[in-house]
């Protein structure tokens, strides 16, 4: 049978050719293939589901879309409270005592080659450091304060050492950079007062200046924290610019009252609209900086879990490490982030270089998608048989990803029981055969469809309109 999906993909209800025939209207779809009124208008609505995925070719964010997987770093002064970043405005705590922290952050040589090994075990192809969280430390050397590694007991530039750590390892370098700042006093007076808005919008464009200037090539710009001025009082066009001449190739995130190149969502996986490059941001417990008392970890399956479920709909995911004061990464963070590594270096084809995977209906497989290959990612594992259903085209083979050994399958074409129908058989597939348990943590098949393998997602007796 001609796979209607494709043909209706192909097919505006504008182009199709109507004519009268025997009990009604008959939609000729241009395609050889005829088929009522009813189910033509049913599959036209439903059309934009079947629709092949948009492919997000833009060659600058290339590497990045296929990455898919990145390490995010929060790291500063802030470690020595240990109570998270956001610990200074929850407390209060004045400037002048805050800039103290200074005089005692003195992390050894070294620590950023530590991260850069974690994550490349991991198989985190990026790395975004807090090159200046909201506190306004900076981590790089900087002609705008005093408060600065370079100036501080610290003496160094942790930026400069990051930059050639992440470089050592093969990873992609990524800055964070906050545009609001605790510590600078127009800070708060820019909204109310001209002449502040001016000193402080300076002294952040200079910032960025210096991090976009003298560290080489920067892969990512990491904005955050815009607030409290608008696009125009931030003058964020031209400073988009600015780092655009700088760093022809860099990639921006939307947090810097600009569109940027990404979009990111926080603590939840949201896909950006379809065609629009996205990540989410995360953390391994539930804290950005070290957090003394914070031992929430996240299992490795929940973080192979989000991975899966963001490559799934065409983004990325970076999660966060909250090293300590002396740079070391909490150990449960190591021992996390190295079992989702074993599995990364098995099953990275199923993840790495994905595409936009419209497969989601399952309550037990998570699914990422390579072309017309459907990669079946088992979270529960039932037992020996996995059915799936409702996909528009037929698997010709499948196979475990750790083996390449095949797995045994019977499909069987399912008319569609709604009136009107869609228009077009619907396929179920068992996969049988396998192990009553699972295999592995999270085990893997890959299933060859003929087409981009594209399921039906209405439930047909739910939302029949
Ligand atoms: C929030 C927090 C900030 C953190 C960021 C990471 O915006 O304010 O501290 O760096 O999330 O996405």
């Amino acid at each position: 049978m001609k796979h209607l999906s494709q043909d209706m993909a192909g097919t505006t209800a504008g182009e199709a050719l109507t004519s009268r025939s025997g009990d009604g209207l008959v939609v000729h779809t241009g395609t050889g293939t005829t088929i009522s009124r009813r189910g033509f208008l049913a599959a036209a609505g439903a059309a934009a589901a079947f629709r092949p995925s948009v492919s997000l070719a833009d060659s600058h964010m290339d590497w990045w879309t296929q990455a898919r997987f990145g390490m995010f770093i929060h790291w500063g002064v802030h470690t020595i409270i240990a109570r998270d970043i956001w610990n200074m405005e929850h407390e209060a705590i004045p400037p002048e005592e805050y800039m103290e922290l200074g005089k005692k952050f003195r992390p050894p040589v070294g620590c950023a080659r530590t991260w850069a090994r974690l994550a490349r075990e991991a198989g985190q192809k990026y790395m975004v450091l807090t090159t200046k969280n909201h506190d306004g430390y900076c981590l790089f050397d900087t002609k705008t304060t005093n408060f600065c590694a370079t100036k501080q007991a610290c003496g160094r530039d942790l930026v400069a050492e990051f930059v050639e750590a992440a470089r050592a390892e093969g990873r992609r370098v990524g800055f964070y950079f906050s545009m609001m700042d605790w510590i600078h006093p127009d800070g708060i007076r820019c909204v109310v007062d001209e002449a502040a808005r001016r000193r402080f919008v300076d002294y952040i464009h200079a910032q960025v200046n210096e991090i976009c200037s003298n560290y080489g090539k920067i892969d990512i710009l990491w904005w955050d924290g815009p607030w409290p001025l608008n696009a125009a009082e931030w003058e964020a066009e031209k400073l988009e610019k600015h780092v655009r001449d700088l760093q022809p190739d860099i990639i921006i995130n939307d947090r810097g009252a600009q569109k940027g190149d990404f979009s990111t969502s926080e603590q939840k996986i949201e896909p950006a609209k379809e065609g629009r490059p996205w990540e989410a941001c995360m953390t391994i417990n539930n804290s950005w900086g070290y957090f003394a008392v914070d031992h929430n970890w996240k299992t490795p399956q929940t973080i192979i879990g989000n991975l899966i479920t963001c490559s799934r709909g065409g983004g990325n995911y970076i999660l966060n490490i909250g090293p300590k004061p002396d740079g070391s990464v909490p150990p449960d963070s190591v021992r996390v982030l190295q079992r989702v590594g074993q599995w990364t270096s098995q099953y990275g084809e199923s993840i790495y270089g994905s595409e936009l995977c419209k497969v989601t209906r399952s309550n037990y497989v998570n699914f990422t998608r390579k072309g017309n290959t459907l990669y079946l990612h088992v979270t529960r594992w039932v037992g020996p048989v996995i059915t799936l259903a409702r996909f528009t085209s037929k698997i010709k083979s499948a196979r475990w990803l750790s083996t390449g050994k095949a797995v045994k399958f019977e499909q069987a074409r399912q008319d569609d029981p709604r009136e009107p129908s869609i228009g077009f058989s619907l396929y179920r597939v068992k996969f049988t055969d396998l192990p009553a348990t699972a295999p592995e943590m999270i085990p893997v098949i890959a299933a060859e469809f003929e087409a981009e393998p594209i399921q039906d997602l209405k439930f047909p007796r739910w939302a029949q309109k």
